[in-house]
């Protein structure tokens, strides 16, 4: 060969290395997208309503996605948009190939998936194992006992006593209160029914059955789905003998769901053998499909070893991409110390196994909303905390705007199942009517989500101060300081940098970022009800600048403001981020 062509060839061979390069980081980014991301969960009734029914739609929500462009947000989960006679508002799904008619069609489906790629925006449904509704056309033909369907679902004896009375065939109660057994004229027998009655438990130890939601999954994934949430999957398994459960102690009513220890119907070990299935079944259908990673994250409300099992087993099989992270739910509140927040997040940092993304989960539809529970004032300090932690941000939708729960809904407007059946006397706080009311645009009618004379659950009423529209009109709001935290979140040491935190008293802490080569980040929260004065300088250990970059709404500092690292002056439930500069 020539000079020339060694010249040619060398030359060739450096740009390919260039491509395998680049291919190499595409793949990288392809396995790892979900990662670092946010997940913005929608309930998709209450977002947008496009049709002035009064119920939020899949066309509303296509008409929004370039909301999510402008906040930052490029994934989105759904809860159930399936069809479903709204017992438990979707999580009871009668067909689960096919929209929910108030909902819209598959080609508004179809349409929204389209756009919502266009615009870079990757759509996660949720996907409801556990039980379907009792008006799916396999429990009907399962109640009749047909061919291929008698062992649909669990179904049982009843237990006859010796006065020759029918008695349910063990103690297990419901979620929702009452026994979790439902007698069946039609079949003679019980059926069990974890949640509502019209929910019941579908039997995966019978193979059709897996076979089904195998298929159900593969028919969304087909659609350009990017992954799926998976509903309260620790109830899918019980005691096969169905043994009764020991009494917890820390109540006298039986039909109250803390009666029971749950030790045969929670977090038996068949659940996790399930979720390693599934997700073999998905990364099976990306590496088929050459399609970036299919996410899945799991709901399980369990104990902390047993969440991280769902990361991956004792022989490192792969479960769920991650279980939700509900420690700020569960075990945070707003008479938390500083240092439980530290004590709470370093928890979950050191359980997680390595190599495996944390999640922060700051509210979602079965629980009252971030302002109520921690207070309105702390809505920015807490968007700030887990917007820069290491992991995942999971929001749900309203919360970038610091919405409330509305909890003075009426009796006679509560529609959450398991309110209703507590009556007019305890509904208040069991209802979770609150945290699912509409998403607060404007200050027009019905806070511009829908044009109805009567929306299915009421409006906030303090929504002509608080909403979208103000807000991003508002020199300073809660959105726009959510805006800036997406934004920040897209640099590298938030996404790869190292963590730790201090506590400096029982109202502050402070937890940092660091990655060579870049400005480490700070973020300094104030939990308390007092100001708080407090020196930085030992916990960033060598002199730096410190230049803020995102503040409270209410903060007397500016973004852009330097301070002392000796003196940091917080208000009340203050929080701020600020960026640290190693001073020449
Ligand atoms: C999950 C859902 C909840 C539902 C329950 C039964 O916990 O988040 O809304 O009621 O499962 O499906």
């Amino acid at each position: 060969m020539t000079l020339q062509w060694n010249l040619v060839a060398g030359l060739l061979w450096f740009l390919s290395l260039g491509s395998a390069h680049k291919d190499h980081h595409q793949q990288q980014d392809n396995e790892n997208w979900w990662r670092h991301e946010v997940f913005y969960q929608i309930y998709p009734r209450s977002f947008k309503d496009s049709n002035g029914d009064g119920i939020g739609d899949l066309n509303g929500i296509t008409s929004r996605l370039e909301y999510f462009v402008d906040t930052g947000i490029t994934s989105i989960w759904l809860s159930p948009i399936f069809k479903s006679p709204m017992a438990d508002f979707g999580y009871d799904i009668s067909d689960y190939r096919d929209i929910q008619r108030e909902y819209g069609t598959l080609s508004d489906f179809d349409a929204m998936i389209a756009k919502a790629n266009q615009l870079g925006i990757k759509v996660i449904l949720d996907f409801v194992p556990n039980h379907s509704s009792d008006e799916h056309p396999w429990f009907i033909k399962s109640a009749k006992r047909e061919a291929g369907y008698e062992e649909f679902y669990v179904w049982k004896d009843a237990k006859v006593n010796n006065d020759g009375i029918r008695g349910p065939p063990n103690n297990w109660v419901s979620v929702f209160s009452g026994s979790a057994w439902e007698w069946h004229e039609g079949r003679q027998q019980y059926y069990l029914r974890q949640f509502t009655k019209k929910q019941p438990d579908l039997n995966y130890r019978n193979p059709a059955v897996l076979q089904a939601m195998d298929e159900i999954l593969l028919y969304w994934l087909q659609k350009g789905v990017s992954g799926f949430r998976v509903d309260a999957v620790n109830y899918v398994y019980e005691d096969e003998q169905l043994r009764d459960e020991p009494v917890s102690g820390t109540t006298t009513d039986d039909s109250s769901v803390d009666y029971l220890k749950h030790i045969y119907t929670r977090n038996q070990p068949e659940n996790y053998a399930l979720i390693q299935h599934w997700r073999q079944l998905l990364d099976k259908y990306a590496a088929e499909n050459s399609v970036p990673a299919r996410v899945m994250m799991t709901e399980a409300y369990a104990d902390l070893s047993q969440l991280m099992e769902f990361y991956e087993d004792a022989n490192g099989v792969q479960g769920s991409n991650f279980p939700f992270n509900f420690d700020f739910i569960t075990e945070l509140n707003a008479d938390s110390l500083a240092q439980d927040f530290v004590f709470y997040i370093q928890r979950w940092l050191t359980y997680m196994p390595p190599g495996h993304s944390a999640n922060w989960v700051l509210g979602n539809h079965d629980n009252p909303r971030v302002a109520s529970r921690f207070g309105v004032k702390t809505v920015d300090a807490m968007n700030m905390i887990s917007m820069t932690l290491p992991g995942i941000g999971i929001t749900y939708y309203g919360e970038e705007l610091g919405m409330q729960d509305y909890r003075d809904i009426s009796f006679a407007d509560t529609v959450d199942q398991p309110a209703c059946d507590a009556g007019p006397d305890n509904y208040k706080w069991i209802s979770r009517d609150p945290e699912r009311t509409p998403m607060q645009w404007n200050d027009e009618e019905n806070a511009g989500f829908s044009t109805a004379a009567q929306t299915w659950l009421p409006v906030h009423p303090n929504y002509p101060e608080l909403n979208l529209n103000a807000q991003q009109e508002a020199i300073r709001s809660h959105y726009k300081v959510y805006q800036s935290l997406l934004k920040l979140r897209k640099s590298r040491v938030l996404q790869d940098g190292t963590f730790a935190a201090q506590a400096f008293n029982r109202g502050v802490f402070s937890f940092k970022r660091e990655l060579k080569g870049q400005p480490t980040i700070l973020t300094i929260v104030n939990v308390s009800n007092r100001y708080q004065r407090v020196d930085v300088s030992d916990f960033i250990d060598m002199p730096n600048h410190l230049t803020i970059l995102v503040v409270s709404v209410f903060s007397q500092y500016r973004v852009g403001e330097r301070l002392k690292t000796t003196e940091v002056k917080l208000s009340p439930y203050e929080g701020l981020v600020i960026q640290l500069k190693p001073r020449k």
